[in-house]
């Protein structure tokens, strides 16, 4: 039994499916209906193996216990969005395309990147900006958010991305390696709209009551924030005894994987075996 835990497009799940051989069943999970509906067109043909969940995968254990399987013998995750959500200008996660201020992967969520940037105090603002993105100028870009919002609500992506490349010293704007002055500050909107952190700590929490001996579990990160927690809880069960590290040092991206797809670029992969607890 597979567990993809961002079933996503599908793309990982078919792969594994096919890898794994005619007796593998797969659960997969995402909270974005959306990329459910084409996953669910792309693993058609595996019938009744594959099933999905509209879920987030922090409640991992539930879907197992909702599915009838005490564990699972291999679990995936492939953290964060996915590059339809990036081309997708509707769905708010671009500072290269106007769209409205939202960064919800699942609908139902309470909170939309609007929200929290029209209501938030400034420091509030800051601190945010600050732990989710690690921008150094979040102070500076709090501050520009709240002047701006004071004149008119901010609703849209590209008014938010003007205001904050508006907020970072020239020198410091130009100098980003190609990065777009507002990247870390919609990384940390992004962040916090989906409670993303809160998520995998949890998941991370729950691979010990989902793994069968033997079993391997991975994590495809994108971001400091995102591989740190992964390489500790992987270090913490290894310590333990409980798991093997199959990966000291992450697994990265090719020269040639990086020319074809340049979002593979900060991708980092660690995985580890389940020994038992
Ligand atoms: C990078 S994409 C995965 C792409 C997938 N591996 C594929 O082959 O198409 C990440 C997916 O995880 C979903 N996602 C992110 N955080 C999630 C969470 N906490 N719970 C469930 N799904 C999540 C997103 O909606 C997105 O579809």
């Amino acid at each position: 039994l597979l567990v993809d835990c961002t079933v996503g497009l599908g793309g990982h799940a078919e792969a594994l499916l096919e890898a794994a051989g005619p007796d593998a069943r797969l659960i997969g999970i995402d909270m974005d209906e959306s990329n459910l509906l084409a996953a669910r067109e792309r693993l058609r043909r595996f019938g009744q193996r594959v099933r999905l969940f509209s879920a987030n995968f922090s409640e991992l254990r539930a879907v197992l216990d909702e599915a009838g399987a005490p564990a699972a013998d291999a679990v995936l995750a492939d953290l964060g969005v996915c590059s339809t959500h990036l081309d997708q200008a509707d769905r708010g996660f671009s500072f290269l395309q106007d769209g409205p201020l939202d960064m919800r992967l699942d609908a139902r969520a309470p909170r939309r990147a609007e929200d929290l940037v029209n209501l938030l105090q400034e420091e509030e603002l800051a601190d945010l900006i600050y732990r989710y993105g690690e921008e150094r100028y979040s102070r500076r870009i709090a501050r520009a958010i709240v002047a701006a919002r004071r004149r008119q609500r901010i609703s849209r992506t590209l008014e938010l991305a003007d205001i904050v490349a508006s907020a970072i010293p020239a020198p410091a704007r130009h100098s980003r390696r190609g990065a777009h002055p507002a990247t870390r500050t919609f990384q940390a909107l992004r962040i916090a709209v989906n409670d993303e952190l809160a998520s995998l700590e949890t998941m991370l929490g729950a691979l010990a009551r989902a793994l069968n001996p033997g079993a391997r579990a991975a994590v495809i990160s994108f971001h400091s924030l995102e591989d740190r927690p992964v390489k500790r809880a992987f270090a913490d069960l290894a310590s333990e005894g409980k798991a093997r590290l199959l990966t000291r040092k992450p697994v990265t991206a090719g020269e040639q994987e990086m020319d074809e797809n340049p979002r593979s670029r900060s991708a980092k992969l660690r995985a580890i075996e389940w020994l038992g607890l």
